[in-house]
């Protein structure tokens, strides 16, 4: 593993099966009573948000929280970055009072890759969404809801996304989930496809490891999971189609569109969801949709980034199991990382 997380495609699938099967432990702490473990205590992570938030934000801190950091919640607005102070000067503060990680959603696309090689903090970087470029801890955590839902809670443990078809709908010209995803989902294995109005596809898209096509009722039938994108009306300063209508009635996911997905197919959807525009409140409201998931499984994947940059110093999980279960580094595996002396 690297010492930051810029872009999901920095991460080898040894990497990303990794996080996947951490983030799998991780979970497992959140169905106790007492969510805690002890892995970042005395560890400092402060939250850099220049740009809104909700889920992701909440769930960096829950994240944060749960591993028992010492967390610093930092939001541009009413702070002196709207009294004109610059990325430099902000790092220079939170160097100074001594940050292990930071995470950082800007508006520029490449302020976190500026943060992490500039010199000016030395702390591990985590990219909480930059621009329209990357958001590498979303395509983790929906990598990890396919893994759940299409091979297994258990029977994933280990294993990649080989063969299993995804499809992500819409604004994918604005969104660094999109751009993300079909690189995590290129490691992993999976086949992805984009169904996009032309006009929101990015320039260069063909060369980019996936297939492209417009009729999203063709493609239907051939999903395992459909990612419904948000068409990402602050990012744009043109018109990119007719109407709100013409898209939904194209590019929509309604009740009669899902009933074209196989039985066993998902929708996913990064939030937050416009309903009526990209996603109807039936579609929304329904068993398939993993909306919900995604959020909960956040957590779980945010809670084994943080472990695996900051390499707890504290077992990730308290023991339980006899000392026998003790096994040297070598014999170790991601999963099993429960035993006391793991670092
Ligand atoms: C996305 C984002 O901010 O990139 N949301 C998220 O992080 N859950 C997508 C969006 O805003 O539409």
């Amino acid at each position: 593993m690297q010492r930051h997380l810029i872009s999901a495609a920095d991460l080898t699938r040894d990497d990303a099966i990794l996080l996947l099967d951490t983030a799998e432990e991780m979970a497992r702490v959140a169905d106790r009573p007492i969510k805690k473990l002890p892995t970042l205590r005395g560890r400092t992570v402060v939250n850099l948000f220049f740009e809104d938030s909700t889920r992701t934000r909440i769930s960096f801190e829950a994240a944060e929280k749960r591993l028992s950091a010492d967390v610093i919640n930092f939001s541009a607005k009413g702070s002196s970055v709207s009294k004109g102070e610059s990325l430099k000067d902000t790092a220079q503060t939170l160097e100074a009072m001594g940050v292990d990680a930071v995470v950082i959603r800007h508006g520029a696309s490449g302020a976190p890759y500026r943060l992490a090689t500039s010199g000016w903090i030395d702390a591990a970087v985590i990219n909480a969404g930059d621009g329209t470029h990357q958001h590498p801890t979303q395509a983790l955590l929906d990598a990890f809801t396919m893994r759940r839902r299409l091979v297994g809670r258990d029977a994933g443990i280990g294993r990649d996304l080989a063969g299993r078809r995804v499809t992500i709908v819409g604004d994918v010209l604005h969104s660094r989930v999109a751009r993300s995803n079909v690189d995590l989902l290129h490691t992993l294995g999976a086949e992805v496809t984009l169904v996009a109005p032309p006009t929101l596809l990015p320039v260069g898209v063909e060369t980019w490891p996936c297939e492209i096509a417009y009729d999203l009722d063709g493609t239907l039938p051939k999903s395992d999971a459909v990612m419904m994108l948000r068409v990402q009306r602050e990012r744009m300063n043109a018109a990119f189609f007719p109407t709100e209508r013409e898209y939904s009635r194209r590019y929509g996911l309604d009740g009669e569109r899902m009933a074209r997905m196989p039985e066993h197919a998902v929708v996913m959807h990064p939030g937050p969801m416009v309903r009526g525009m990209e996603i109807t409140a039936e579609v929304a409201d329904s068993d398939r949709c993993t909306v919900v998931e995604q959020v909960a499984n956040g957590v779980s994947m945010r809670m084994a980034v943080l472990y695996l940059l900051l390499g707890g110093n504290e077992p990730a999980v308290t023991h339980t199991r006899p000392p026998a279960a003790q096994q040297s580094a070598g014999e170790r595996s991601a999963h099993t990382f429960d035993t006391a002396e793991e670092k």
